[in-house]
């Protein structure tokens, strides 16, 4: 058995999301989401719950603190939520949402935990769903607003901040395939969305760089190595495609100021794009878009295995058996996080990369004591480190890691189904207690290393 220790000061971390975990929809004068809304739509929550509660972040915060200290985090991922600091979509901040946070920020840095802030976790203000949401330009003004109210008011404690979470769920699954808010089934809105969302991303860099002192500003993408299912050209053909609609339809603006010519033809061929004319990208939109970034926020939860469907379109399709895929129907696919992280730093040259998310769902319940024992998200976390040590040691300049999450939560349009926390949480009670893996992984953590399996 080996050991297989980290650099010094890699960040050890733990990450969540405000509508996730915080529950107090209309405390502190907090506005609703547009996830609120959404949720009250019939069969949108495959429970039919609400993130209203959800794990009561919102008073209980001090706990959850004492939870990162226990676990030894030496980072604390989490996202400020837009609707509590800008209730109204436009114009004043909300100062009680911004107090909360504030001293929420207080005290984990009195903790020794440097805090990472998200900017826009998926919950925009209701209100600027009358205007369209991401699909409305006017959206890029709103959100650059948001952030520098946050960053004015933070800038002077947190250091490291993302703007957005995953682009091409809120684009994709929220305006074309309307699995997630708004709930939208329209391309001609979702690559606008797409758009705007990265335009507002270029735009909010700068005002980071201003707003607050030896700034790392990032953005977080999900990142999925795209596989052929078979060695065939059509399915080849088609995990080129998906390669370019999930990833580098946000890699190449971002690094490259362009989007990839490739993709641009295939969302033609489609129907979604008129002779590849994109007319919602504007004059100086793009040198805005890839204006540089201190760091690449990457979620990795698996690879996609892609077959050629009708008209060569590429369809997911695991290539594992049914019995083997997690809770969410995902592949556990540790060396895809490796291959993932290899090439983007060969093909765009982040400055710095952290992985943001990585994490497993599983069925955990407690026994009769009250112990929850989840050994495979324990070989999870073990194989993934061992996956991101390996970037490492090929050269990726890899500077933490944040487990997701934190805690179990709400998982949009999951509802409470589906569990992901490294402590449990009843919600009946909203106590939390730690998982199996939450031992290990503090022990890992006090290693700042991980042996090899057995
Ligand atoms: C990611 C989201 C995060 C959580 C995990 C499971 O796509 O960023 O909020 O839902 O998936």
């Amino acid at each position: 058995m080996s050991t297989n220790s980290f650099p010094q000061g890699f960040l050890w971390g733990a990450a969540t999301s405000a509508q996730q975990i915080e529950g107090g929809r209309n405390a502190g004068s907090r506005g609703d989401s547009v996830w609120d809304w959404y949720a009250t739509q019939e069969g949108a929550i495959e429970d039919g719950s609400n993130p209203f509660t959800a794990c009561d972040h919102y008073t209980r915060w001090r706990e959850d603190i004492e939870l990162m200290s226990w676990l030894g985090v030496k980072a604390y991922r989490f996202s400020t939520s837009w609707s509590r600091i800008m209730p109204g979509g436009r114009g004043a901040s909300n100062s009680e949402g911004l107090d909360f946070y504030e001293t929420f920020v207080d005290a984990l840095l009195a903790a020794g935990i440097v805090p990472f802030i998200t900017l826009n976790h998926w919950d925009m203000p209701y209100a600027l769903l009358g205007d369209g949401g991401w699909a409305s330009r006017d959206t890029v003004a709103a959100f650059v607003e948001y952030a520098a109210a946050t960053t004015e008011r933070l800038g002077d404690r947190v250091r490291h901040w993302a703007t957005h979470n995953e682009p091409w769920c809120i684009s994709t699954l929220g305006y074309e395939e309307g699995h997630h808010a708004p709930g939208h089934t329209s391309p001609a809105e979702a690559l606008p969305a797409a758009h705007h969302l990265l335009l507002s991303h270029g735009l909010a860099v700068d005002v980071i760089r201003r707003n607050v002192r030896d700034a790392e500003a990032g953005i977080v993408l999900n990142l999925s190595p795209a596989w052929p299912h078979s060695d065939t050209d059509e399915d080849r053909e088609a995990a080129r495609r998906f390669d370019g609609l999930f990833n580098r339809w946000f890699l190449d603006p971002l690094f490259r100021g362009e989007y990839p010519a490739d993709a641009v033809e295939d969302r033609t061929r489609r129907g979604h794009l008129e002779e590849n004319s994109m007319p919602f990208v504007r004059e100086g939109d793009m040198a805005a878009i890839s204006v540089p970034i201190d760091y690449l926020g990457a979620n990795y939860y698996s690879r996609t295995a892609v077959k050629a469907g009708p008209g060569g379109d590429p369809v997911g399709a695991p290539l594992v058996p049914k019995e083997e895929l997690t809770e969410m129907g995902w592949e556990v696919f540790p060396d895809g996080l490796t291959d993932m992280l290899v090439r983007v730093t060969k093909d765009y040259g982040p400055r710095s990369i952290y992985v943001t998310e990585n994490g497993i769902a599983l069925p955990d319940e407690a026994d009769g004591s009250g112990r929850v024992s989840d050994p495979r998200r324990i070989s999870f976390l073990r194989d993934h480190l061992l996956a991101a040590h390996r970037a490492i040691e090929a050269g990726v300049p890899l500077k933490g890691y944040f487990h997701w999450s934190l805690m179990d939560n709400f998982e949009w349009g999951h509802g409470y189904t589906k569990m992901f926390g490294l402590f449990r949480v009843d919600f009946n009670t909203c106590e939390r207690t730690p998982k199996e893996s939450a031992y290990w992984y503090r022990d890992a953590i006090a290693a700042n290393a991980v042996e090899d399996a057995d």
